[in-house]
């Protein structure tokens, strides 16, 4: 149905690089976030000056438990423009509580630069968000940091990431020096030498640089686009964040071998990001970001075609028509409307809570994109009121944070007060401070008997007849769809075992309980 793409189309999308950082705390990622926002021109920055406490201050934290707690709890997105190409940036949230806000982030990418510490090598973290990555088998790029310091042997490095994460490596450049003596790094495609400063031809680190790359060259896979494009061989930049060395090689190599945006898996069929006609998918809303205007902000990838300002797209979920009147880019802590947005950009578009986490927007075809699931919580809290006088403002607040993806709302349907069920605790502190500070809604949290949530699917029928037989133990979830609270994993185990004609689900996609 979708015409030949037209020119422009294809020319914009080819120049789009959709990424996120990930790594383990630490490792780096806020000072090579600022390093590449900075060379990309979207940042300004008084060189290392920052007050101590201002650290972790970063440009992309919001929120005042943020600063708080010198975490990144919220997804952030920032657009610049680098080499000729619109890089969209996606911050990763770094505390691992937050796996499930992680998980939608990185459905929206096309490509992760994950950043390890060059004298820790491969950590916790990093190995998780790894896997996160290869369940959809998006590309890698590493960037091995902090080479200014005592480091790892770089074969040794390049070998822990190749059996760890059964990942092939293909170092892209190679430091030169080490160490307090790191200078530069050498460019193993285009045989370049990138320093600060000269260096003579017999200076040791070169000479030792030339071995090791001889060395490197014989024993390490090359750089092969195929494999890199499925997810199965990453290229090396050794670099550090802080020097601002190897930044820029990073940001060449991602202008060079891209990759440009992927086509999006729908119900019905694969969604080109070359197709004439605009889809685009909500990954994450985020309420309040802006405490003087109190808006919801959905950030939508766009999929396919030339999204416009003023546009009216189909809200495929409720059938409704959906008028872009101010789609907005980002800049770190700027926003700009966005007149036209193409494949692979990233938009944020206010709205009063219609827009939800999984919808798609299309410009005419009914589609629904997958991959945004919702995972089972592993933690069920009663919500406890403070004053009673509030009940009603709990909650349309708990229905707003829950819509946001802070947690998930869990209605009984005994019609006791609502659980929320998260997968880490931080999401509860986040949740009790965003009500206080932004509904001024005092709450504490009561331990329920439930420690297992999962939605069922099946015949109408049958999900009715084991409601009436279990209704102390059902819920309601935000959508409406059933969910069954058990008290241990035995209890699950024997409620599937006596229920064979329905389905018992720890992740729920879009579209599938509906069933
Ligand atoms: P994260 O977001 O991954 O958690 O890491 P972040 O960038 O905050 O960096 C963690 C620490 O590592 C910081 O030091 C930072 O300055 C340092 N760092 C980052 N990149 C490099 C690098 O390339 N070389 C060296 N030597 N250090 C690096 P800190 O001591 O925690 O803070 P501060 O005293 O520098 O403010």
């Amino acid at each position: 149905m979708s015409e030949a793409p037209s020119a422009e189309i294809s020319r914009e999308i080819a120049r789009r690089r959709t990424f996120a950082i990930i790594s383990h705390p630490d490792a780096g990622k806020t000072t090579l976030t600022e390093r590449i926002l900075r060379a990309g021109g979207a940042i300004q920055m008084a060189g290392n000056v920052r007050a101590k406490g201002e650290r972790r201050r970063t440009k992309s934290d919001w929120m005042g438990i943020e600063r708080d707690r010198g975490i990144s709890v919220v997804t952030s997105v920032m657009t610049f423009e680098y080499g000729d190409c619109v890089f969209n940036l996606l911050d990763t949230p770094g505390h691992e509580d937050f796996s499930e806000d992680t998980y939608r982030t990185l459905t929206a990418v096309d490509c992760a630069v994950m950043v390890i510490d060059a004298a820790k090598g491969i950590e916790d973290r990093t190995r998780k968000l790894f896997e996160i990555c290869r369940l959809r088998d998006i590309p890698i790029v590493t960037f091995i940091n902090k080479m200014d310091r005592e480091a790892q042997d770089c074969f040794a490095l390049l070998d822990e990431i190749a059996s760890t994460l059964a990942l092939d490596t293909s170092p892209a450049t190679w430091p030169i020096g080490r160490a307090a003596k790191f200078i530069g790094t050498y460019d193993l495609r285009t045989k370049e030498v990138h320093t600060k400063e000269p260096i003579g031809e017999d200076d040791p680190r070169i000479i030792q640089m030339r071995e090791e790359v001889e060395l490197a060259e014989a024993a390490l896979p090359e750089f092969d686009r195929e494999s890199f494009d499925a997810g199965h061989l990453s290229p090396v930049f050794f670099g550090s964040a802080m020097k601002e060395i190897g930044v820029t090689d990073l940001l060449d190599a991602l202008v060079a071998y891209g990759p440009a945006p992927r086509a999006q898996q729908t119900e019905t069929r694969e969604v080109k990001a070359s197709e004439d006609q605009v889809t685009a998918l909500v990954f994450k809303i985020q309420a309040n970001m802006d405490p003087n205007h109190r808006d919801r902000m959905a950030f939508a990838r766009v999929c396919s075609g030339r999204l416009t300002r003023g546009m009216r797209l189909k809200h495929v979920r409720t059938g409704k028509q959906f008028a872009l009147h101010t789609p907005q880019f980002f800049f770190a802590r700027d926003r700009q409307l966005a007149e036209e947005a193409f494949g692979g950009d990233v938009v944020g578009i206010p709205n009063h809570g219609t827009l939800r986490i999984g919808d798609t927007l299309s410009e005419s075809e009914d589609l629904r994109f997958t991959g945004v699931p919702h995972f089972a919580p592993e933690i069920l809290r009663r919500v406890r009121l403070d004053d009673a006088m509030k009940a009603k403002k709990l909650r349309q607040a708990l229905v707003e944070l829950a819509e946001e993806g802070v947690v998930q709302l869990f209605r009984p349907q005994d019609g006791l007060s609502p659980i929320v069920g998260v997968v880490g605790t931080l999401q509860l502190d986040v949740l009790q401070s965003r009500l206080q500070g932004e509904y001024g809604v005092a709450i504490g949290f009561e331990s329920t008997p439930y420690s297992l949530a999962r939605w069922i699917t099946g015949d109408r029928a049958k999900i009715e007849a084991f409601q009436d037989l279990n209704r102390s133990a059902m819920a309601d979830d935000l959508d409406g769809d059933p969910v069954f609270l058990a008290t241990s994993s035995f209890m699950m185990r024997r409620t599937i075992e006596m229920n064979p004609d329905l389905e018992f689900h720890d992740i729920k996609q879009i579209g599938m309980a509906s069933v």
